[in-house]
Order: structure tokens, then sequence, then C-alpha cells
């Protein structure tokens, strides 16, 4: 794909396919970034749902500072046995060896949908990857999802909600809560499909038969691979996701082999709201 080169000053950005993902380069992670950088950054990630940046050795507090440009940093809802807690609450380890039995996120999903007020995006590190390939990261465009309904589909689903039950995912105690089916992302405004494999139990307002198939359906089509692409991580890199218009999968084709890194979350300024 070419470089979209002229809209930025500072950054260059490589779409990794038409409708998300993007691939930064001339930033250097490690440095604090000026106004104009962070500026650009805004601007490439409402633009392209998620971005990737490469050979960027960073720290915990260059990790902190980084995301802390998109808000303040918050922590997981649930009680997530997969990824560790490390000795900054700021931030989880995802690491996986011969050793795991699972790993987190193998179902596409927006980070706890099941929060009143879910992650604005969320940062992934990875240091270590597995030394034959694997352990890509897959992403979904949700306005992309949406945009490809029906007009008929889209007026059913106006004025829905569905309930996000996080207890599915990490068990007893984590919020469950409800969303619009359809919602408006409050930057750029577009429409987005708003439900998920994990967290979605059920649309609210329908008779559960219908609601069900509905549900079904919409996941279906959410994640077809139309509007997705596929993150081919290589040693320092990272990946930074907008969780209110995209959807993620962490492919785990590797074992026994290690892939480990670190991740932190933007808090999200308000709950979702109806498209
Ligand atoms: C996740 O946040 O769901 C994990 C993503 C990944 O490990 O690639």
């Amino acid at each position: 794909m070419d470089q979209i080169a002229s809209e930025f000053h500072t950054i260059t950005a490589t779409p990794a396919s038409p409708h998300i993902g993007a691939e930064i380069g001339n930033i250097d992670l490690t440095q604090p970034l000026s106004e104009l950088q962070v500026a650009e950054l805004h601007t490439a990630f409402a633009r392209y749902q998620v971005l990737f940046f490469r050979d960027q050795k960073i720290s915990f507090d260059d990790h902190i500072r980084i995301a802390s440009y998109f808000g303040p940093l918050g922590s997981h809802v649930g009680k997530s046995t997969i990824s560790k807690t490390t000795n900054n609450p700021l931030v989880r380890k995802f690491h996986y060896d011969e050793t795991s039995t699972q790993i987190s996120g193998e179902n596409f999903h927006s980070d706890q949908s099941c929060a009143a007020v879910p992650p604005l995006g969320s940062m992934l590190y990875n240091h270590t990857l597995p030394p034959d390939g694997g352990g890509d990261t897959m992403f979904a465009s949700m306005y992309a999802a949406y945009d490809a309904l029906s007009d008929k589909m889209k007026q059913l689903l106006e004025g829905l909600t569905a309930t996000h039950d996080g207890t599915r995912v990490f068990g007893p105690g984590t919020p469950i809560s409800v969303h619009p089916v359809v919602t408006r992302h409050p930057v750029t405004g577009r429409k987005v499909l708003y439900v998920n494999t994990d967290f979605t139990s059920h649309i609210n307002e329908l008779p559960r038969p219908e609601a069900d198939r509905i549900l079904r359906y919409l996941i279906d089509h959410s994640i077809k691979p139309e509007w997705t692409c596929r993150f081919r991580w290589t040693p320092h890199s990272i990946a930074f996701w907008d969780n209110r218009c995209s959807q993620h999968k962490a492919v785990w084709d590797y074992w026994p082999h290690v892939r480990s890194g670190f991740r932190v979350q933007v808090e999200g300024t308000a709950p979702p709201v109806a498209g």
C-alpha cells in the first residue's frame, strides 16, 4: 500500500488494509513527543482505528507516557488469570510459553465492553515473538461492519441495546452493562456495530429466539475478513487500538514458543452512546 505522507508533517502512515490499521513510521517513542507529533498521532488513530509501531524499545515509563498522550490510564475491570499484574498497577504482563494452557483474547472482542465505561484504547507492546512467525493479532473495523449492513437491518437495530456480561469471561464480580447495539464514535461521529462474541450475551428488546439469531448473525458479520487486517509482530513492536470502533483477536499458533509483552489501557471518557 502507498504511504500517505502528505497528510502528516512529522510521521508517516502506511495503511495495513483498506478499512483498518496503519503502520506509523518516522517516530521514536522512547523520546517525549512534540505537540504536533501527538496531534498527528490522534489524527491517525481516528482515521485508522489501530496504529502499529516497530523497533521501539520502550520501558514501562515510556509505555505509560505514550498511552497517556491519549488520556488517563486505567486498570482492567476483571480478574483475568491469563494476563498478569506487574509491579506497576497500570501495566499488565501478557506472557505465553510452553506452560500456557490458554492465552488472552482468542475470540474477536472489544476490550472489557462489559464495563459501564469501557476502555478507550489498549496499547500492547511485545518484546519477544516466536522464532518462526506466528502470534499475529487480527483487527476488524466496526465502522465497516456497520456500513455494510443493509438499510433494513440498520433500521431494525436502531434503538436496540445489548447486555455485555463480563462474568462470561472473567467470572463472578465482573461488571455487566447495557450498551446500544449501534454506537456513535465520540471523535469521528461515525456509526459502529457494537456487539462481540466474548461479552455480548443478548439483545434486550427482542424475544429471545429472534434476539439470539440476530446477535449470532451480527457477530459473524462483524468479523468478516473484508474489514480485517492482521499485524505480524516483530520484536519491540507496539499495537494501539481503539476499542470504541474495532475488535481484535490474538492468534495462538506458536505453542510451545514464547510471546511476551506488556499492555496498558486508556480509560474511556463516557459510556457508549447510541448511533
Ligand atoms: C488482547 O488484548 O486481547 C490480546 C491481544 C494480543 O495478545 O494480541
